[in-house]
C-alpha cells in the first residue's frame, strides 16, 4: 500500500464523517424550533423531543465530529510527514479559510449541546425563529469549506 493509497483512504473516510456531522448539526437546531413550539415543559412531547435530541448528539453528532477531526489530522500527518509537503499549507489562504470553518462547526456544536442541556433543565432560552434561522449556518460553512479544499484558492 503506498502514501497515495492510504491518503485517498483517509479522504474517503474523512468526507464520509463530515456527510454524517453536517446532517447532525443540520437536524438539531430544526428539532430545536419544533420543539420551542409544540412541547411545553413536561409535555409528553417534551419528553420524545428530549429523547430524539439526545440520541441526536450522542450517537451522530459526537462520533462525527470526533471522526471528521481523527481522519482530518491524520490527513495533515500524512501531507507533512509522508509527502513531504512541510506545515506551510496550514498557512496557505485556502487551508486558513478551512480551518476557520471547522473551528466555527465545533464551537456551533457546542453551543447547540448547551441549549439541549438547557431542554433538558426545562427552559427554552431561544425562540423557534432563531433555531430557524440558524439552522443554514452549517450548510453555508459547508460551501466555504468544500469550496475552499476543492479549489485550493491562494496555493503556493
Ligand atoms: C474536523 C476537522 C477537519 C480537519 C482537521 C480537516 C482537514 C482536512 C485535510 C488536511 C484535508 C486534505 C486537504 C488536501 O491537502 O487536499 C481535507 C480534505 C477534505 N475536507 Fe476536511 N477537515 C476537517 C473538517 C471538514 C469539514 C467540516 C468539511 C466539510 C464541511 C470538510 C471537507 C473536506 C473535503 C470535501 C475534503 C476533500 C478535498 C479533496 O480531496 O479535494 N472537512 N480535510
Amino acid at each position: 500500500m503506498t502514501y497515495d493509497s492510504v491518503y485517498d483512504l483517509l479522504r474517503g473516510l474523512h468526507i464520509i464523517m463530515v456527510i454524517a456531522w453536517m446532517a447532525g448539526l443540520m437536524i438539531l437546531p430544526r428539532l430545536f424550533a419544533y420543539h420551542t413550539e409544540t412541547a411545553p415543559p413536561g409535555s409528553e412531547f417534551d419528553a420524545h423531543f428530549l429523547r430524539w435530541e439526545g440520541k441526536v448528539y450522542a450517537i451522530i453528532l459526537n462520533p462525527a465530529m470526533v471522526l471528521a477531526w481523527i481522519f482530518g489530522g491524520l490527513l495533515i500527518w500524512v501531507d507533512v510527514h509522508r509527502r513531504s509537503a512541510g506545515w506551510g499549507f496550514l498557512l496557505e489562504p485556502w487551508m486558513v479559510a478551512k480551518l476557520a470553518g471547522v473551528i466555527f462547526l465545533t464551537g456551533w456544536q457546542h453551543y447547540l449541546g448547551r441549549a439541549r442541556r438547557a431542554f433538558v433543565a426545562g427552559r427554552r432560552d431561544r425562540p423557534a425563529k432563531f433555531w430557524r434561522m440558524t439552522n443554514e449556518l452549517p450548510f453555508l460553512a459547508a460551501i466555504v469549506m468544500v469550496l475552499a479544499v476543492t479549489t485550493e484558492f491562494g496555493r503556493r
